[in-house]
């Protein structure tokens, strides 16, 4: 039976790629590396640290641990500031709708994000409520692929992975659902996350209508 449900978060409740793709861009343009729109579709769903390696590997470049974790805390520096800008108006469309008629059913709400970001993110949205358990970027060690993060979040849910739904935009984040034994949702195009159980094109059709229409029998 499906308890609960665990959301990612950059992609799935508020669109900050583009955020991410500024902060790096500067960074990039700063350091004479080549970055463009194609490359930061990469690093969805990865970790800051995943995601400036993926970069300097585009680019031929390789850096001290020290200078990689620099360059990695000046882009999170811009890409922080960045969010102060966000409102309450930045849920992605159907999102907040979402969140709010599995808080009235009374199901378990979890995060599980690679953001180390994820509690400001959520703070600028006013949607900390909505959760009963956050797990983000300082929650686990190993970043998605790896399962780890949606595991801890069922964990402190007190439930099996086979009773939660885990929505992600990201294939690395679908893939981890999968590995982690999880029920999933993909939101996006089928070349990304198209070996999700379920898939939308946006969060705007991901209805909790929808999803137990799909998942009828563990309703
Ligand atoms: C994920 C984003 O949610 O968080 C990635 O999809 C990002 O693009 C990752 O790299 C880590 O975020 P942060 O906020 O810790 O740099
Ligand atoms: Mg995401």
């Amino acid at each position: 039976m499906i308890k609960g449900f665990i959301f990612d978060l950059d992609g799935v409740i508020t669109d900050t790629a583009e955020l991410h793709f500024e902060a790096w861009k500067k960074l990039s343009d700063e350091m004479g590396w080549y970055f463009d729109r194609e490359l930061n579709e990469q690093l969805r769903g990865i970790s800051r640290l995943d995601s400036i390696k993926v970069i300097m590997n585009h680019n031929k470049v390789s850096l001290t641990d020290d200078a990689i974790t620099e360059l990695a805390t000046k882009k999170n520096d811009m890409y922080v500031a960045s969010l102060d800008s966000m409102t309450q108006d930045d849920y992605l469309p159907g999102a907040r709708e979402l969140l709010t008629h599995l808080r009235t059913e009374g199901f378990n709400v979890a995060l599980g994000s690679a953001s180390k970001n994820a509690i400001k993110v959520l703070e600028q949205l006013n949607a900390t409520h909505f959760f009963d358990v956050i797990g983000d970027g300082n929650s686990v060690t190993k970043s998605k692929p790896a399962p780890d993060i949606f595991l801890y979040a069922a964990d402190k849910m007190n439930l099996p992975a086979n009773n939660c739904i885990v929505f992600e935009d990201a294939e690395k984040g679908i893939d981890a659902a999968k590995t982690g034994g999880f029920y999933s949702v993909g939101i996006g195009p089928e070349e990304r996350v198209g070996h999700a159980d379920l898939r939308f094109n946006t969060m705007k059709e991901a209805t909790l209508f929808e999803v137990k229409s799909f998942f009828k029998e563990l309703f």
